[in-house]
């Protein structure tokens, strides 16, 4: 396959950036206002309007294999079910039994041919109809093709899976995506499986999520663990709202290199990262594995959970236990007590409203593209939303 020329351009211009010792600046400081972070009323707005009505990656193709796999989790308070249907499609539903509202299935993972609610038996297709009712002739007549699960949106794009949690939500998945499909699908996920996963609490999401986007701070607060002799200098790509972080000191070798030669391992490194709460990091070494954390909101503006999942190219039966449990470990040390024990010192002095505003400097413009994003789509209506995402901002 030939190397992607948009993934080609991009390494040009940071090798540029590497012989030059610069990096491309954004136009101007952004002041972010503290009560942003904290303010409950904000923060369920940013439920409300943002995490529930974009499409949110929520698991991977690979964890739906065949038909009838499925994982029922809560997000944003939000008990979903993602199945793989006899078709061979991907399909979402509510996780809420159409008789009194029991799950239909509990919370994790497994095979399954129906959905049988264990409080009075109802029973639902893989599609989310309705199947049978236990003594049905009690219910009256009922039309149980009125009365399926809840049908969520739901796709896979680039060996990812995506629902939108609100079911009257415009967001198409493709203008939400703004092009960047063809860069996560350079990042092969379909040629990987999950090798393992743990879950971390944090801080605020948004407070949490500002580390992810952030160079700056690598050498600096991970200095004993991941960040001696790390770049703290960002570039920063963009399609509509995911945003891309590399350094050019990273494409060092590719200075020295004939593009010809230059593996398509060096040109996909750096940390991916797809709005609202996702971070892909450690794609450049193919031998090695991919880290993806998914950030999702707790029950208040002062907490979040990460589930970090790591990705190994090939069966997940060749994993090298004894490695895999060692990096897991490292990546649980330095997120839990390094950047959310940070995170949370930083919430509880953002909370005390002392200073105004946070600021983003030219050198973060990554973290000024999301605050900006995320503004511009609390202000949106439900019908002017798609076309935020179909014009950006
Ligand atoms: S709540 Fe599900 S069958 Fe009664
Ligand atoms: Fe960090």
């Amino acid at each position: 396959m030939g190397i992607n020329s948009q993934l080609q351009e991009m390494a040009r211009r940071e090798v540029e950036n590497f012989r030059h010792n610069r990096i491309d600046l954004a136009d101007e400081v952004l002041a972010v206002p503290t009560a942003d972070y904290v303010d409950q009323a904000r923060w369920q707005k940013e439920i409300d309007l943002v995490f529930k009505r974009v499409p949110l990656a929520l698991g991977f193709s690979s964890e739906f294999s065949a038909p009838g796999d499925y994982k029922a989790l809560k997000v944003a308070g939000v008990p979903v079910i993602i199945v793989r249907t006899q078709d061979g499609s991907i399909a979402a539903h509510v996780n809420m039994c159409s008789h009194r509202g029991n799950y239909v299935v509990a919370e994790g993972s497994g095979h399954t041919t129906r959905f049988r609610c264990n409080y009075h038996a109802w029973n639902y297709a893989l599609e989310g109809d309705l199947i049978s009712i236990l003594d049905e002739e009690n219910f009256g007549s009922v039309d149980k093709s009125c009365h399926g699960l809840t049908a969520l949106p739901a796709a896979e794009r680039a060996g990812l899976v995506w629902v939108t949690l609100n079911p009257d939500s415009k967001v198409d998945i493709d203008d939400f995506l703004s092009g960047y499909e063809a860069m996560l699908t350079q990042l092969r996920f379909n040629e990987t499986q999950v090798a393992g996963t743990q879950r971390l609490d944090g801080p605020n999401w948004k407070v949490a999520y500002d580390g992810y986007r952030d160079f700056y701070h690598l050498p600096v607060l991970h200095k004993e663990t991941i960040g001696a002799g790390l770049s703290h200098q960002p570039d920063y790509y963009a399609w509509g709202p995911h945003v891309r972080v590399v350094s050019p000191n990273n494409f060092a070798d590719l200075a020295n290199t004939p593009e010809a030669d230059w593996a398509d391992t060096q040109i996909t490194q750096g940390v991916w990262t797809i709005f609202p709460n996702i971070s892909i990091a450690g794609g450049a070494n193919r031998d090695g594995m991919y880290m993806v954390s998914q950030l999702y909101p707790g029950e208040s503006p002062m907490t979040s959970t990460t589930q970090q999942n790591f990705l190994h190219f090939g069966d997940v039966k060749d994993v090298d236990q004894e490695a895999l449990d060692g990096f897991m470990s490292l990546m649980h040390t330095v997120v839990a007590q390094e950047d959310y024990a940070t995170g949370f010192n930083v919430q509880s002095a953002l909370s005390t409203g002392a200073k105004a505003f946070s600021y983003f400097g030219r050198n973060e413009g990554g973290g000024q593209l999301f605050h900006r994003w995320v503004d511009a789509i609390l202000a949106a209506s439900d019908d002017e939303l798609p076309a935020l995402f179909a014009n950006g901002i």
